[in-house]
Protein backbone atom coordinates (compact mmCIF):
# COMPACT_ATOMS: atom_id res chain seq x y z
CA UNK A 1 0.00 0.00 0.00
CA UNK A 2 1.16 3.36 -0.96
CA UNK A 3 1.26 5.99 1.43
CA UNK A 4 -1.20 8.31 -0.21
CA UNK A 5 -3.66 4.78 -0.22
CA UNK A 6 -3.24 4.47 3.55
CA UNK A 7 -6.63 4.84 5.38
CA UNK A 8 -6.06 8.02 7.32
CA UNK A 9 -4.57 9.89 4.14
CA UNK A 10 -6.12 13.18 3.45
CA UNK A 11 -4.98 12.88 -0.16
CA UNK A 12 -5.72 10.78 -2.80
CA UNK A 13 -3.08 9.68 -5.94
CA UNK A 14 -5.22 12.34 -7.72
CA UNK A 15 -4.94 15.41 -5.12
CA UNK A 16 -1.61 14.91 -5.78
CA UNK A 17 0.00 13.00 -8.80
CA UNK A 18 3.41 12.01 -9.28
CA UNK A 19 5.45 14.25 -11.44
CA UNK A 20 5.93 13.48 -14.87
CA UNK A 21 9.35 12.60 -15.44
CA UNK A 22 9.86 11.76 -19.68
CA UNK A 23 7.94 15.29 -20.14
CA UNK A 24 10.22 17.59 -17.86
CA UNK A 25 13.22 15.51 -19.55
CA UNK A 26 11.59 16.17 -23.28
CA UNK A 27 10.83 20.20 -22.36
CA UNK A 28 14.21 20.88 -20.50
CA UNK A 29 16.78 18.61 -21.45
CA UNK A 30 17.74 19.48 -25.20
CA UNK A 31 21.55 20.00 -27.49
CA UNK A 32 22.73 23.05 -25.99
CA UNK A 33 20.65 23.55 -22.88
CA UNK A 34 22.20 23.92 -19.06
CA UNK A 35 20.13 20.39 -18.23
CA UNK A 36 21.88 17.74 -19.05
CA UNK A 37 19.84 14.88 -17.46
CA UNK A 38 16.96 15.09 -15.19
CA UNK A 39 15.59 12.09 -13.00
CA UNK A 40 13.33 11.74 -10.44
CA UNK A 41 13.28 9.15 -7.97
CA UNK A 42 10.39 8.15 -5.34
CA UNK A 43 12.13 8.83 -2.09
CA UNK A 44 15.50 9.19 -1.17
CA UNK A 45 17.09 10.84 2.08
CA UNK A 46 18.47 13.99 0.40
CA UNK A 47 18.56 15.11 -3.09
CA UNK A 48 21.52 17.19 -2.47
CA UNK A 49 23.57 14.51 -1.05
CA UNK A 50 22.76 12.21 -3.98
CA UNK A 51 24.03 14.73 -6.52
CA UNK A 52 27.06 15.63 -4.43
CA UNK A 53 28.08 11.86 -4.18
CA UNK A 54 28.06 11.83 -7.57
CA UNK A 55 29.17 15.40 -8.71
CA UNK A 56 32.76 14.31 -10.01
CA UNK A 57 31.21 11.54 -12.36
CA UNK A 58 28.14 13.84 -13.35
CA UNK A 59 28.34 16.58 -16.17
CA UNK A 60 27.08 20.30 -15.09
CA UNK A 61 23.35 20.35 -15.13
CA UNK A 62 22.48 17.31 -13.81
CA UNK A 63 18.96 17.76 -12.17
CA UNK A 64 17.50 15.47 -9.34
CA UNK A 65 14.01 15.55 -8.14
CA UNK A 66 12.41 13.34 -5.03
CA UNK A 67 8.80 12.85 -4.95
CA UNK A 68 9.70 12.56 -1.16
CA UNK A 69 12.50 12.41 0.94
CA UNK A 70 13.36 11.07 4.16
CA UNK A 71 16.33 13.30 5.44
CA UNK A 72 16.14 16.09 3.17
CA UNK A 73 18.23 19.04 4.69
CA UNK A 74 18.24 23.10 5.20
CA UNK A 75 20.56 25.61 5.98
CA UNK A 76 22.37 25.93 9.37
CA UNK A 77 22.06 22.08 10.57
CA UNK A 78 17.96 22.30 9.91
CA UNK A 79 16.00 19.51 8.56
CA UNK A 80 13.31 19.83 5.52
CA UNK A 81 10.66 17.78 6.00
CA UNK A 82 7.22 17.40 3.93
CA UNK A 83 4.78 14.99 3.11
CA UNK A 84 5.24 12.89 -0.15
CA UNK A 85 4.54 14.89 -3.63
CA UNK A 86 3.28 17.63 -1.55
CA UNK A 87 6.08 19.79 -3.16
CA UNK A 88 9.08 19.92 -5.20
CA UNK A 89 12.48 18.98 -3.42
CA UNK A 90 15.46 19.03 -6.06
CA UNK A 91 18.89 20.08 -6.82
CA UNK A 92 20.63 21.09 -9.64
CA UNK A 93 24.65 20.49 -10.22
CA UNK A 94 26.43 23.34 -11.53
CA UNK A 95 30.00 23.67 -12.55
CA UNK A 96 30.65 27.82 -13.38
CA UNK A 97 34.41 26.85 -14.50
CA UNK A 98 37.14 29.05 -14.42
CA UNK A 99 35.57 32.42 -15.96
CA UNK A 100 33.84 32.93 -12.73
CA UNK A 101 35.99 33.58 -9.50
CA UNK A 102 35.16 31.53 -6.84
CA UNK A 103 34.27 34.59 -4.84
CA UNK A 104 31.32 35.27 -6.69
CA UNK A 105 29.99 31.23 -6.39
CA UNK A 106 28.62 32.81 -2.88
CA UNK A 107 25.76 34.57 -5.57
CA UNK A 108 24.22 30.99 -6.36
CA UNK A 109 22.40 30.40 -3.82
CA UNK A 110 20.88 33.91 -4.11
CA UNK A 111 20.81 33.82 -8.11
CA UNK A 112 18.88 30.62 -7.10
CA UNK A 113 16.41 32.75 -5.23
CA UNK A 114 15.78 35.07 -7.61
CA UNK A 115 14.82 32.42 -10.08
CA UNK A 116 12.53 30.55 -8.18
CA UNK A 117 11.33 33.96 -7.51
CA UNK A 118 10.31 34.82 -11.07
CA UNK A 119 9.93 31.18 -12.25
CA UNK A 120 6.74 31.10 -9.52
CA UNK A 121 5.38 34.31 -10.05
CA UNK A 122 5.18 33.26 -13.98
CA UNK A 123 3.77 29.77 -13.61
CA UNK A 124 1.95 29.72 -9.87
CA UNK A 125 0.50 33.56 -10.42
CA UNK A 126 2.12 33.61 -6.75
CA UNK A 127 4.19 37.01 -5.53
CA UNK A 128 7.02 35.57 -3.27
CA UNK A 129 9.83 37.65 -1.62
CA UNK A 130 12.99 36.79 -0.71
CA UNK A 131 13.76 36.79 2.61
CA UNK A 132 18.15 36.88 2.61
CA UNK A 133 19.52 35.17 2.48
CA UNK A 134 17.60 32.56 0.20
CA UNK A 135 14.33 31.84 2.16
CA UNK A 136 10.91 31.71 -0.30
CA UNK A 137 8.45 34.01 1.31
CA UNK A 138 4.55 33.70 0.56
CA UNK A 139 1.58 35.90 2.35
CA UNK A 140 -0.65 33.95 4.01
CA UNK A 141 -3.44 35.90 5.45
CA UNK A 142 -1.01 39.08 5.67
CA UNK A 143 1.72 37.12 7.25
CA UNK A 144 4.44 36.59 5.38
CA UNK A 145 5.89 32.76 5.39
CA UNK A 146 8.20 30.83 4.41
CA UNK A 147 7.36 28.28 1.61
CA UNK A 148 10.60 27.59 -0.05
CA UNK A 149 14.08 27.39 0.56
CA UNK A 150 17.69 26.76 -0.87
CA UNK A 151 20.69 25.47 0.58
CA UNK A 152 24.03 25.25 -1.39
CA UNK A 153 26.72 23.36 -0.89
CA UNK A 154 30.10 22.83 -2.70
CA UNK A 155 30.95 19.58 -3.84
CA UNK A 156 34.70 18.85 -4.63
CA UNK A 157 36.68 21.55 -6.44
CA UNK A 158 34.52 22.44 -9.20
CA UNK A 159 30.78 22.05 -8.57
CA UNK A 160 28.10 23.26 -6.34
CA UNK A 161 25.06 21.63 -5.92
CA UNK A 162 22.31 23.77 -4.94
CA UNK A 163 19.01 22.43 -3.48
CA UNK A 164 15.39 23.83 -3.44
CA UNK A 165 12.54 22.76 -1.62
CA UNK A 166 8.74 24.31 -2.22
CA UNK A 167 5.84 23.74 -0.45
CA UNK A 168 3.23 23.30 -3.09
CA UNK A 169 -0.43 21.93 -2.10
CA UNK A 170 0.43 21.87 1.98
CA UNK A 171 -2.21 22.60 4.25
CA UNK A 172 -2.30 24.30 6.99
CA UNK A 173 -2.67 21.25 9.37
CA UNK A 174 0.23 19.82 7.46
CA UNK A 175 2.70 22.71 8.41
CA UNK A 176 5.91 21.59 9.85
CA UNK A 177 6.07 24.85 12.14
CA UNK A 178 3.95 27.65 12.29
CA UNK A 179 5.48 30.10 10.38
CA UNK A 180 5.73 27.75 7.03
CA UNK A 181 3.46 28.58 4.32
CA UNK A 182 2.62 26.47 0.79
CA UNK A 183 1.72 28.33 -2.63
CA UNK A 184 -2.12 26.60 -2.62
CA UNK A 185 -2.55 28.84 1.05
CA UNK A 186 -1.05 31.83 -0.64
CA UNK A 187 -3.68 31.60 -3.56
CA UNK A 188 -1.44 30.52 -6.40
CA UNK A 189 -3.53 30.23 -9.53
CA UNK A 190 -1.77 27.04 -10.20
CA UNK A 191 -0.18 24.55 -8.13
CA UNK A 192 0.76 21.86 -10.91
CA UNK A 193 4.34 20.98 -10.27
CA UNK A 194 5.12 19.71 -13.44
CA UNK A 195 4.59 23.51 -14.36
CA UNK A 196 6.16 24.73 -11.43
CA UNK A 197 9.29 22.79 -11.58
CA UNK A 198 9.66 23.38 -15.84
CA UNK A 199 9.00 27.31 -15.07
CA UNK A 200 11.58 26.98 -12.13
CA UNK A 201 14.32 25.41 -14.30
CA UNK A 202 13.76 27.17 -17.32
CA UNK A 203 14.52 30.65 -15.16
CA UNK A 204 17.39 29.44 -13.40
CA UNK A 205 18.75 28.34 -16.63
CA UNK A 206 18.34 31.67 -17.42
CA UNK A 207 19.83 33.76 -14.42
CA UNK A 208 22.73 31.33 -14.09
CA UNK A 209 23.59 31.75 -17.43
CA UNK A 210 23.63 34.89 -17.90
CA UNK A 211 25.36 35.45 -14.46
CA UNK A 212 28.23 33.27 -15.88
CA UNK A 213 28.89 34.86 -19.43
CA UNK A 214 29.06 38.34 -17.26
CA UNK A 215 31.77 36.26 -15.36
CA UNK A 216 29.55 36.02 -12.35
CA UNK A 217 29.41 40.03 -11.90
CA UNK A 218 26.44 40.51 -10.15
CA UNK A 219 26.20 44.34 -11.30
CA UNK A 220 26.91 43.54 -14.75
CA UNK A 221 24.07 40.60 -15.08
CA UNK A 222 21.86 42.63 -12.72
CA UNK A 223 21.48 40.07 -10.74
CA UNK A 224 21.98 42.35 -7.69
CA UNK A 225 19.63 44.78 -8.40
CA UNK A 226 16.94 42.45 -9.15
CA UNK A 227 17.74 40.62 -5.70
CA UNK A 228 17.29 44.03 -3.96
CA UNK A 229 14.62 44.54 -5.31
CA UNK A 230 12.81 41.19 -4.73
CA UNK A 231 14.07 41.33 -0.91
CA UNK A 232 11.54 41.65 1.96
CA UNK A 233 14.84 41.89 4.33
CA UNK A 234 15.59 45.08 2.82
CA UNK A 235 14.15 48.90 4.58
CA UNK A 236 13.52 45.94 7.91
CA UNK A 237 14.13 46.29 11.73
CA UNK A 238 16.11 42.47 11.77
CA UNK A 239 18.21 40.42 14.18
CA UNK A 240 21.22 38.63 12.82
CA UNK A 241 21.97 35.85 14.68
CA UNK A 242 25.66 35.08 13.73
CA UNK A 243 27.81 32.03 14.60
CA UNK A 244 29.48 32.21 17.76
CA UNK A 245 26.72 32.73 19.77
CA UNK A 246 26.39 36.57 18.72
CA UNK A 247 24.06 38.63 17.57
CA UNK A 248 23.58 41.80 15.62
CA UNK A 249 20.43 44.03 15.29
CA UNK A 250 19.89 46.94 13.03
CA UNK A 251 18.25 48.37 9.35
CA UNK A 252 19.07 45.74 6.87
CA UNK A 253 19.70 49.07 4.39
CA UNK A 254 21.82 47.06 1.31
CA UNK A 255 23.10 43.87 -0.31
CA UNK A 256 26.50 44.35 -0.78
CA UNK A 257 28.76 43.28 -4.34
CA UNK A 258 29.34 40.20 -2.00
CA UNK A 259 25.92 39.03 -1.78
CA UNK A 260 26.22 39.88 2.13
CA UNK A 261 23.55 41.54 4.27
CA UNK A 262 24.88 45.45 5.24
CA UNK A 263 22.79 46.23 8.60
CA UNK A 264 23.31 50.08 9.73
CA UNK A 265 23.55 49.77 13.54
CA UNK A 266 22.20 52.28 16.06
CA UNK A 267 25.44 52.82 17.09
CA UNK A 268 25.62 54.64 13.22
CA UNK A 269 28.29 51.15 11.70
CA UNK A 270 27.91 49.60 8.42
CA UNK A 271 28.38 45.95 9.10
CA UNK A 272 28.19 43.67 6.16
CA UNK A 273 26.71 39.90 7.37
CA UNK A 274 28.31 37.08 5.21
CA UNK A 275 25.98 33.81 7.30
CA UNK A 276 23.47 33.61 10.05
CA UNK A 277 20.25 33.17 10.80
CA UNK A 278 18.08 36.72 10.43
CA UNK A 279 14.99 37.66 12.17
CA UNK A 280 12.48 40.32 10.62
CA UNK A 281 11.78 42.04 13.68
CA UNK A 282 8.59 43.81 12.20
CA UNK A 283 5.95 42.80 9.99
CA UNK A 284 6.96 44.93 6.78
CA UNK A 285 5.57 48.54 6.23
CA UNK A 286 1.96 48.13 4.06
C1 LIG B 1 16.45 25.88 4.00
O1 LIG B 1 15.34 26.39 4.01
O2 LIG B 1 17.21 25.97 4.98
C2 LIG B 1 16.90 25.13 2.79
C3 LIG B 1 16.01 23.96 2.52
C4 LIG B 1 16.47 23.18 1.30
C5 LIG B 1 15.67 21.93 1.09
C6 LIG B 1 16.00 21.27 -0.22
S1 LIG B 1 14.86 19.99 -0.63
C7 LIG B 1 15.89 19.43 -1.93
C8 LIG B 1 17.31 19.55 -1.44
N1 LIG B 1 17.71 18.36 -0.71
C9 LIG B 1 17.96 18.61 0.57
O3 LIG B 1 18.32 17.77 1.41
N2 LIG B 1 17.76 19.90 0.82
C10 LIG B 1 17.37 20.63 -0.35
Amino acid sequence: MTPSDAPDSRWSDLDRPPLNAAALRHALVRPGALWTSLEVVQETGSTNSDLAARAASLPEGAVLVAEEQTAGRGRLDRSWTAPSRSGLFFSVLLKPGPGVPMERWGWLPLLTGVAAATGLSRAGGVDTALKWPNDLLVTVDGEERKAGGILAERAGEDAVVVGIGLNVSLRADELPVPAAGSLALAGAVSTDRDTLLRAVLRSLEQWYVDWREAGGDPAASRLQETYTAGCATLGRSVRAELPGDRSLTGEAVAVDGDGRLVLATEEGVREPVAAGDIVHLRPAAS
